[in-house]
């Protein structure tokens, strides 16, 4: 059974169709690539799934349920979270009182201690946000878009403005974070040796359309992609 479903889903920006008839299917436990050039339509779906972009077509079912009319703060309630984006952290105020805020927001117990060390966070926990580093803030934003224990992650391009390094490091943290908590995470990601490091499915968009979906070795040598990537660059 599906955690989360989209069904026929088309969206059009004036005349242009961004999403295309797409069907997508996630299981539950897995990492999911969403993958596919630039314009390809992975943050419209993104925004779909999450409840932010309105007035489209198709229904989106989570856990069963059909979630289409929601809204973004009520699939969250849900259990459907997407990630903050960096300007949602408050640079004065220290990382852990971030966290703490945040679990103190949505009612959500849990131990700020823990997620701070699942994230490699322990180091600057009393150093206001605004002074980390880079990668620790994109880590920062990770842990926070996990307060309130989502079952369910929608994270895009979480690992934007990374070197390859850290990329990689934020990668693994997610890695296990989602075997630990038994997350389902659906990731857009351009970096293909990231995708390939953490993947359990991918799915690749093209103009709005599926292109094609499945594990990475099989994705990775199909001549669509290759030739969409190829297309892309040219
Ligand atoms: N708010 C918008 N208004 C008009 N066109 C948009 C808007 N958002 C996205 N688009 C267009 O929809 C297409 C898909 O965009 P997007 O989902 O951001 O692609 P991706 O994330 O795969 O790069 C692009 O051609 C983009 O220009
Ligand atoms: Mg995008």
């Amino acid at each position: 059974m599906p955690i989360l479903e989209a069904r026929a889903v088309s969206k059009a920006y004036g005349g242009f169709l961004a999403l295309d008839n797409v069907n997508l299917t996630v299981e539950p436990g897995e990492i999911r690539a969403l993958i596919g050039p630039n314009g390809a339509g992975k943050s419209t779906l993104i925004d779909v799934l999450s409840g932010r972009a309105r007035g489209h077509a198709g229904q989106v079912f989570f856990q069963d349920a059909e979630i289409t009319p929601l809204a973004p703060w009520a699939r969250r309630l849900k259990g459907l979270a997407r990630s903050f984006q960096k300007t949602s952290i408050f640079p004065a105020l220290s990382v852990r009182a971030q966290l703490e805020l945040a679990a103190r927001k949505a009612e959500a117990g849990g131990d700020v201690g823990e997620t701070l060390a699942e994230f490699g966070l322990e180091g600057v926990a009393e150093r206001p946000a605004g002074a980390i580093g880079y990668g620790d803030q994109r880590r920062l934003d990770l842990a926070l878009a996990l307060t309130g224990r989502p079952s369910l992650l929608l994270l895009d391009e979480p690992a934007a403005g990374l070197s390859f390094e850290e990329s990689m490091k934020l990668a693994k943290a997610l890695r296990e974070m989602a075997n630990r908590r038994g997350v389902t995470v659906l990731l857009v990601e351009h970096d293909m040796e990231v995708v390939f490091a953490i993947a359990d499915t991918i799915t690749v968009l093209q103009l709005g359309k599926v292109l094609a979906e499945g594990p990475p070795a099989q994705v990775r040598a199909d001549p669509r992609v290759v030739q969409a990537y190829l297309g892309s660059a040219a």
